[in-house]
């Protein structure tokens, strides 16, 4: 059984901060998304791992280099163009072979990883097998229709007019079947080789695609709140681990993570939250499900339910929520007269103010 992870969207959805950083590196509790992918991988005891890049390439493979760091044996497969999740099993052909493998999309979460999953493929052997979860807004995914029996007789990509809440989770296992089906479908309405489409043309020739429903939480973290919603989920689960200084005047409270070389300067902290290596929180409060990643510095400011992404700093600022600031970024309250809100913010970008 190989592994391929697909790593190659342009993460439109997640602008400004994917026009200068692949979205498999936005970090979920100071951590790169893309790295629980690869412990998932390494925990099921799959080595041989496919990892599709695009636009970013260089910023993956820099930061996965050969995978040796997992346990890990890491080939990259260039995907020239982002032209769809079939079009991305096509590129990795060569690399896959004849092989069974696990597709994996890098920006999703998956609680329990996918052992149990990747068992149930080897005892039962279908052609394909698909994970579904239960969500409140199938539009915006892949959607299955299932019979009473629990066999999948239908898939579709993004409907209008959803016919279950089954959203199709990006982790898919697939015998080398699936490339006569990626070969077989058209385009897609978004010009793209939808995997939807493929699974859809298995079950028309009469292949057997098993399903099963998650267990546990699941979480594609393309967008902002979704993406704030994983970090709770995976902050809620941290353990308290005080590597850092707090001095006397400071309060660590609860499951606090707070990295070596970080500091607690007259400030308190209230878990889950994470604050990385070297970050200084002087005069301030941050509250639950932030994560302040290293080399940050937070100043006379009140934050909470934030990511701030490295060597960023906020400064007097009354209150910061519900937020995800990109790297080495400056928020700061100015006093200088007239008293007005100055800004330079990327494209794409979207500011709430108070
Ligand atoms: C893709 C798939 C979709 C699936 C989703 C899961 O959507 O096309 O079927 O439900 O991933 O994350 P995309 O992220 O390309 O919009």
């Amino acid at each position: 059984m190989k592994a391929l992870i697909l790593a190659g969207g342009a993460g439109t959805r997640l602008r400004p901060i994917t026009h200068t950083s692949a979205k498999q590196l936005v970090p979920v509790a100071n951590k790169p998304v893309l790295d629980y992918g690869l412990e998932a991988m390494a925990a099921a005891g799959i080595t041989e791992v496919g990892i599709i890049v695009g636009a970013t390439r260089a910023e993956i493979e820099a930061h996965v280099g050969d995978g040796s760091a997992w346990g890990l044996d890491v080939t990259f497969v260039h995907q020239p163009e982002p032209l769809g999740l079939a079009h991305a099993v096509l590129t990795a052909e060569d690399f896959l072979g004849e092989d069974d493998f696990v597709m994996y999309l890098g920006d999703n979460l998956l609680a329990g990883g996918i052992g149990e999953f990747v068992a149930g493929f080897e005892r039962a052997r279908p052609t394909a097998q698909i994970l579904l979860a239960q969500v409140p807004n199938p539009q915006e995914f892949g959607v299955a229709a299932l019979d009473d029996a629990g066999r999948v007789t239908r898939l579709v990509e993004k409907p209008a007019d959803p016919p279950s809440d089954l959203a199709l989770v990006g982790v898919y296992l697939f015998t080398s079947r699936i490339f006569e089906a990626a070969k077989s479908i058209a385009p897609s309405g978004r010009g793209e080789l939808e995997i939807t489409d493929a699974l859809q043309w298995l079950i028309d020739a009469g292949e057997p695609v098993d399903s099963h429903v998650v267990s546990g939480w699941w979480k594609d973290t393309g967008k902002l709140d979704d993406l704030l919603e994983a970090n709770r989920i995976v902050l809620d689960a941290t353990e308290r681990r005080v590597d850092g200084s707090v001095d006397d005047a400071s309060l660590a409270q609860g499951k606090v993570v707070l990295e070596a070389g970080a500091q607690l300067v007259n400030s308190t902290v209230r878990g889950p939250t994470v604050i990385g290596a070297g970050a200084r929180i002087v005069d301030s409060y941050v509250g639950p499900y932030s994560a302040i990643d290293a080399g940050c510095v937070v100043t006379r400011s009140e934050v909470e339910h934030a990511i701030i992404l490295a060597d960023s700093t906020v400064t007097d600022v009354q209150r910061l929520e519900d937020s995800l600031i990109g790297r080495e970024s400056t928020v700061a309250y100015q006093p200088t007269r007239p008293r007005a809100y100055r800004l330079m913010i990327g494209d794409h970008s979207s500011v709430g103010l108070a």
